[in-house]
């Protein structure tokens, strides 16, 4: 049941949508492979997807993908300051499939475009957050019946899935792409480490080097950003709530503090934690003047805009993505992104490269559940090993590196406990 109408910003840039897609396609020889296999195969002939991701040069190739595999496709924003208003418009020109998505949508027309999305009476769905997953649960139970299942993208969406699931009230089954560690291994980390800088430096043209970064949060996006802005020269400090990841950041060479104290010297703070309001009044009460907040977990919570915005006497935009905040002391404190996932809302995202494989377990994660959702409970799952290993090798061989194979001796010495010294 296609709907084939689109809610984009400006169908006229089209053109260097498609040239910025196919750039990126240049990246991705993995997503190739597979997209020339299903091209042959079709196993998505006749199931319709719906996909609630980043509209990016790299959702774009992943969409033409599952299209060729034969699968009728609708793609909706998954938030509303991620969008490339070039990619929606090419995909909806020259790919024929409808997008509702304009970069900087108020949240009534994000969650129209979902609605949108799901009117399309999906058999899969394709989540980054699980807005979609959550929006069929609340207000479209209709539609369960006639869907086999879905794939979730990002750490947060999983957490919400597995809450659900725990609560008895998921009902379909659900692969965790993250969980892959193709994913959360690469574009967790490698992805979110550059990609977050590149934001705040496309936002601010500021020099890392000699700036006192905190980095909130040491799982996979943490460890990333940390390592890369260290790379860049920063004086990096992390903060943790938890006291493994917190002694593994002691032991990769990063000064470790609780977040008052941090708020008191750092330059630069960026959240990576996927919890609400992290920086939060107590840190914006000693903070420097002109420092820079950022987020790059996936929600907008994790920084308590409301009562930053309390605290300020004037609010003005000083930069396209930088508002800034002049308290009553006369302190300035500048937010980038609205707060928002600032790898996409200022710059383009994770790179294709890494979104090669991430996608790569989208596709083959949406063939799985084509193949098997029958056979699964209404539970999450992670995506299965063998997926995960064929895209470890496919890569490696896409990036011309080979490896050794254990000699018959060394597979029968790891399977063996008689020997010893
Ligand atoms: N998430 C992070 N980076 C992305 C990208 N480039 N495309 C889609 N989703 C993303």
């Amino acid at each position: 049941m296609s709907t084939k109408s689109f809610d984009i910003k400006n169908p006229r840039v089209a053109d260097g949508g498609r040239h910025r897609i196919e750039w990126a396609e240049q990246e991705m020889p993995v997503l190739r492979l597979i997209r020339e296999r299903f091209a042959k195969e079709r196993p998505l002939a006749g199931l319709r997807i719906s996909a609630c991701l980043h509209v990016t040069t790299e959702t774009a190739n992943l969409m033409h993908t599952l299209q060729l595999g034969g699968a009728d496709v609708v793609l909706c924003a998954s938030n509303p300051l991620s969008t490339q208003d070039d990619v929606a418009a090419s995909l909806v020109t020259h790919y024929e499939i409808p997008v509702y998505a304009i970069k900087g949508e108020d949240n009534k027309t994000y969650y129209d475009h979902i609605r949108a999305g799901l009117d399309h009476q999906p058999h899969l769905t394709m989540d980054d957050g699980a807005d979609l997953v959550s929006t069929i649960h609340k207000e479209r139970t209709e539609l369960i019946d006639g869907i086999l299942g879905g794939t979730e993208e990002t750490t947060t969406g999983v957490i919400r899935l597995r809450a659900m699931a725990a609560d008895g009230a998921l009902k379909f089954p659900v692969l965790a792409v993250n969980d892959a560690a193709t994913k959360h291994f690469f574009d967790n980390r490698y992805g979110t480490g550059q990609s977050t800088l590149d934001g705040i430096v496309r936002a601010t043209n500021i020099l890392l080097a000699g700036k006192t970064f905190v980095v909130c949060g040491y799982g996979w996006c943490g460890r990333g950003l940390a390592s890369r802005a260290r790379g860049m020269g920063a004086n990096v400090i992390v903060t943790e709530i938890d006291p493994l990841p917190a002694l593994e950041a002691l032991m990769d060479g990063f000064r470790v503090m609780p977040l008052t104290e941090a708020a008191r010297v750092g330059d630069i703070f960026c959240t990576v934690t996927g919890d609400i309001n992290v920086l939060d009044k107590q840190h914006f009460e000693v903070m420097k003047d002109g420092a820079i907040l950022a987020n790059s977990g996936h929600f907008n919570v994790e920084i308590n805009i409301p009562v930053l915005d309390g605290m300020a006497k004037e609010k003005r935009k000083v930069r396209e993505f930088v508002d800034q905040y002049t308290l009553n002391d006369g302190r300035r404190l500048n937010l980038l992104g609205e707060g928002r996932l600032i790898n996409l809302a200022a710059a383009e995202g994770h790179p294709a490269s890494v979104m090669d494989m991430s996608f790569a377990n989208q596709a083959l994660g949406a063939e799985y559940m084509a193949r098997h959702a029958a056979e699964l409970e209404d539970k999450v799952y992670t995506i299965p090993q063998d997926i995960d290993r064929e895209i470890a090798r496919l890569k490696l061989k896409a990036m011309g590196t080979e490896i050794d194979t254990l000699t018959p001796e060394q597979e029968k010495y790891l399977t063996s406990w008689e020997e010893g010294t």
